[in-house]
């Protein structure tokens, strides 16, 4: 018997015994049985024991189509026909070819070239070295440093974990990280101290003067301010600081794992706008957001305008693939990678890649799932999909039976439920009480499968999801956190 014909008893204890988890504390994992996905279907997952369970994290926010797909699935065979895999060091391969045309053509603006890793990590790691070097190349050495967004995240490796350092996960490599400015981040819920819309109070009875009070992400006033907030403290650094700034590093629209977190609409145009008048690099991270997640192709499609026609660098990974095998693009200007290139003595080239970059069956993947957007008119249906959810949500306004739902924020197919302890003040939950973990957890015996973030619960839907099962996996989450009884008191 091989391991993977084991019975689940044994593959628990295997698990147990060599597998350590990403993003997991893992003593706290050992103390009861995995859930074990064998297969998969469409937007289903399928446990050893058969049980079938709606996809409802996308797989970590990368499967587009669903599981499965005979197109992809196909697709890969074909390449696999061919060849497994080839190196893109001084070879070139025909998907990645083509891919590398295509992605050129649907970005927006002028990313004309294409760079390949294999995660959203390296995808940002390489955009960092890219705009590094651009300024270094074109004689500026000294437009060496970045700024980011409060909350961001960019990913694992070291130069992504400086520019989305947070205390609570990266404290023990302090030391390794470089330093970053980090400029307040629009976030309604947690607005920085001492701002006084904060405190504007969300009804706590049913308002019938008001049955439709805005959460605080969708308060006008609110929302406009934060925004004037955080472009103000953008421009006040970068007046003292652009010539020492290489590159603006931004999650467009909605910051993912930051508990989803929406920026008002024109945030980052302004920010663009900041860019360019202060001569730094705008980087757009749209490893989460890519690939139709906020009802566009790419987050920055909502903000362009005749001022801003797309950013310098952008990052791409996740929904690539359609979710897939692991595949990341980093996608330059060709004034940028122009930087890179010159005689061999004057030590331009960028030499930086990996074994896997590039890999024939992923970009093969790729192709197939671009054209599935246009067969399947995708993101037609993500736009139906997010007014389904906008409007099933609506439920949770009532306070009598959602007391502690704060704040829903979601862009298309991106959705964040924010908990706390009451609705009138707002204050958190302590996190080690795990109450949206708990509660997610909960789903499960119904169906479903979603992970939080804190004390927000994420929803990140499947982007092909038919709409009867979306629609059934909105009434989970409803009636999961409505029929609750365990809410901590203190
Ligand atoms: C915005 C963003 N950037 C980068 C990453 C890192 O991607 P990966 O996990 O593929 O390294 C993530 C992952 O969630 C992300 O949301």
């Amino acid at each position: 018997m091989t391991p993977t014909q084991a019975p689940a008893q044994t593959l628990t204890q295997l698990d147990h015994q060599h597998l350590w988890h990403p993003f997991t504390p893992m003593r706290q994992w050992r103390q009861s049985p995995p859930l074990i996905i064998e297969q998969a279907q469409g937007e289903y997952l399928i446990d050893t024991d058969g049980r079938r369970y709606i996809d409802g994290v996308s797989s970590l926010w990368c499967n587009v189509h669903g599981h499965r797909v005979p197109q992809i699935d196909q697709a890969i065979r074909d390449q696999l026909d061919k060849v497994a895999h080839t190196t893109l060091l001084g070879l070139a391969s025909p998907p990645s070819i083509q891919l590398a045309q295509q992605l050129a053509e649907i970005t927006p603006g002028q990313l004309n070239k294409v760079f390949y890793t294999d995660a959203g990590a390296t995808a940002v790691e390489v955009a960092l070295k890219m705009a590094v070097g651009y300024w270094h190349h074109n004689g500026q050495p000294a437009k060496n440093t970045f700024i980011a967004f409060s909350g961001a995240y960019h990913g694992d490796t070291t130069g992504s974990m400086s520019i989305g350092y947070s205390e609570q996960f990266h404290h023990a490599f302090r030391s390794m990280v470089f330093p970053v400015q980090f400029v307040p981040a629009p976030n309604t819920c947690h607005p920085p101290p001492g701002f006084a819309p904060a405190n504007t109070p969300l009804p706590t009875r049913p308002n019938t003067a008001a049955p439709n009070h805005p959460w605080p992400s969708e308060d006008p006033s609110l929302t406009h301010a934060l925004k004037e907030h955080s472009l103000a403290e953008l421009d006040r650094h970068l007046q003292q600081h652009a010539h020492h700034t290489a590159g603006i590093v931004i999650e467009p629209v909605m910051q993912g794992a930051a508990g989803m977190v929406c920026q008002p609409p024109g945030f980052v145009r302004g920010v663009a706008d900041l860019a360019r008048k202060h001569s730094v690099l705008l980087i757009a991270d749209e490893v989460a957001t890519g690939f139709g997640r906020t009802g566009k192709m790419f987050a920055c499609e909502h903000e362009l305008d005749d001022s801003f026609d797309g950013p310098d660098i952008m990052c791409l990974a996740k929904g690539i693939t359609g979710g897939y095998l692991p595949l990341a693009a980093t996608l330059a200007t060709d004034d940028i990678e122009q930087a890179f290139c010159g005689q061999l003595s004057d030590r331009r080239t960028l030499y930086h890649g990996h074994t896997y970059t590039g890999n024939p069956l992923a970009c093969a993947a790729a192709l197939a799932s671009l054209d599935l957007f246009k067969t399947n008119r995708l993101l037609d249906h993500i736009n139906q999909s997010a007014a389904i959810i906008a409007e099933r949500l609506n439920t949770l306004r009532d306070p009598d039976q959602f007391p502690h739902v704060v704040d829903i924020r979601q862009r298309g197919l991106m959705v964040g439920i924010e908990l706390a302890k009451d609705r009138q003040n707002r204050q958190p939950f302590d996190p080690t009480q795990q109450i949206a973990a708990k509660i997610c957890l909960s789903m499960r015996h119904k169906g479903l499968i979603i992970r939080p973030l804190g004390n927000v619960i994420i929803l990140m839907p499947i982007p092909a999801m038919p709409h009867d099962t979306l629609t059934r996996m909105l009434d989970i989450v409803t009636e999961s956190i409505r029929d609750w009884q365990d809410w901590p008191t203190t």
